[in-house]
């Protein structure tokens, strides 16, 4: 009795003299209790996503059309087998407070739409935001996690893209392990792409959490370029690949770095969609098209299923390439690949086509990161030249080689 006394007394003394402020309910820190993930992504993840195109546009009959087309062009066969909705396919939430999908748009629902991918084969992404509203105005998940979550598991969804809009107030950390922690929970395995801009260094702390980060703010259809949007700036894909570059210690199997979905066919030349998706590939990023598939060039075609680039970005080691050196506007660029192989990429970032004598043995160097070295003293490699698609001299022999305006050489060395 005595000892109830007392800490009823000490409760309310404490009470008493506590601030206001300070009795509020404080944030929970969610980080190191999260569960396992499911490890979805040993390569980076290769689909389609609506955005890019489409924008706000988007309904079931696009996305059913989509799925056909990516088994009848072969990119399926490719590899691309993620279907992506991106923001607006949202309508309200219901009286419990599940999220349902816009009644006009997707007037059979998510689970027949699902159902529809899944029967072609490929694996169906959804979109959401950590706050009160998507980045286009529809409703958040703030508030909602489990419960979306759960949606998603029941709908048959395969890959969720998690958004960072109207989050003031929000701890990025926290918010983005909530969400983890639903998906783990909802009983289906779910890929989790996290899409904070790298505005708070998800890549520093994410690995458990999701297995693929944003890295920079939003691709612009533009080689070289920046656009201000008035507070926010799309970027360019000589822009996105400068940042990206500097965070290649933090990718690798299952979390991978993602410099946003490419701009392939969507309107720069063949040249810059050419050095856009190799370098997308050196980079081993996440290789989510944006372009409109039922109407893709051949050359289009041709470029983003170029199986030799593919298996680069695809390399079962998972190592980001490095920018080894920079001359005048020429970048040389290095990927480790299994079994002793690198890839090798002279990229031209200038506007005019240059020509140069190539000799490997200027580039021999041990890449610190992978600890492993470009053996070009000891070892004579053979060099198979990707978009001429043929092999060439060995790498003890010096080459002429030229580099068109914004476009790339790409070389695999296998030994
Ligand atoms: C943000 C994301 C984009 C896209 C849009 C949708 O800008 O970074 O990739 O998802 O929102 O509104």
């Amino acid at each position: 009795m005595k000892t109830h006394q007392s800490i009823i007394l000490l409760v309310l003394c404490t009470l008493s003299f506590t601030p206001l402020s300070a009795q509020q309910p404080q944030p929970v820190i969610f980080s190191e209790d999260i569960p396992a993930k499911p490890l979805l992504c040993p390569t980076p993840p290769m689909g389609w996503s609506s955005w890019n195109t489409f924008a706000c546009d988007i309904n079931e009959d696009l996305i059913k059309a989509m799925a056909d087309e990516m088994v009848a062009t072969g990119l399926k066969d490719a590899g691309y087998i993620y279907l992506n909705l991106d923001d607006c396919w949202h309508g309200e939430r219901d009286a419990d407070g599940f999220i349902q999908p816009d009644p006009v748009r997707f007037p059979s629902g998510m689970k027949a739409l699902a159902d529809y991918v899944h029967s072609k084969g490929l694996k169906i992404g959804i979109y959401s935001d950590a706050g009160s509203a998507t980045c286009g105005g529809k409703p958040g998940s703030l508030g909602h996690e489990y419960q979306d979550a759960l949606q998603y598991a029941r709908w048959g969804i395969d890959y969720l893209k998690y958004d960072w809009c109207n989050t003031e107030n929000v701890n990025s950390k926290g918010a983005y392990s909530l969400m983890a922690k639903a998906l783990r929970a909802s009983g289906r395995d779910i890929v989790f792409s996290l899409c904070e801009w790298g505005d708070t260094q998800a890549y520093s702390w994410a690995e458990n959490v999701g297995h693929l980060w944003r890295t920079t703010g939003d691709v612009n259809c533009c080689f070289d370029c920046e656009l201000d949007h008035g507070g926010w700036k799309s970027l360019g894909v000589l822009q996105i690949m400068d940042k990206n570059e500097k965070l290649r210690q933090f990718a690798g199997p299952n979390h991978w770095n993602d410099p946003d979905m490419m701009e392939v066919g969507n309107g720069m030349t063949e040249s810059e969609d050419r050095a856009h998706f190799s370098m997308w590939c050196m980079m081993a990023a996440p290789l989510i098209l944006g372009n409109d598939i039922r109407s893709m060039s051949p050359a289009t075609a041709a470029l983003v299923m170029n199986k030799d680039m593919i298996a680069i970005d695809q390399d079962p080691l998972g190592i980001q390439g490095l920018r080894y050196r920079t001359e005048s506007g020429l970048e040389y660029w290095l990927k480790p690949l299994q079994s002793g192989a690198w890839a090798f990429c002279i990229l031209n970032r200038t506007l005019s086509s240059r020509t140069i004598t190539l000799d490997f043995a200027d580039f021999h160097m041990f890449d610190n990161l992978s600890r492993l070295t470009f053996e070009t003293g000891s070892h004579n490699y053979k060099v198979y030249n990707i978009w001429a698609g043929k092999e060439e001299a060995p790498s003890n022999k010096s080459r002429k080689v030229t580099i068109p305006s914004h476009d790339v050489v790409v070389y695999r060395l296998t030994y």
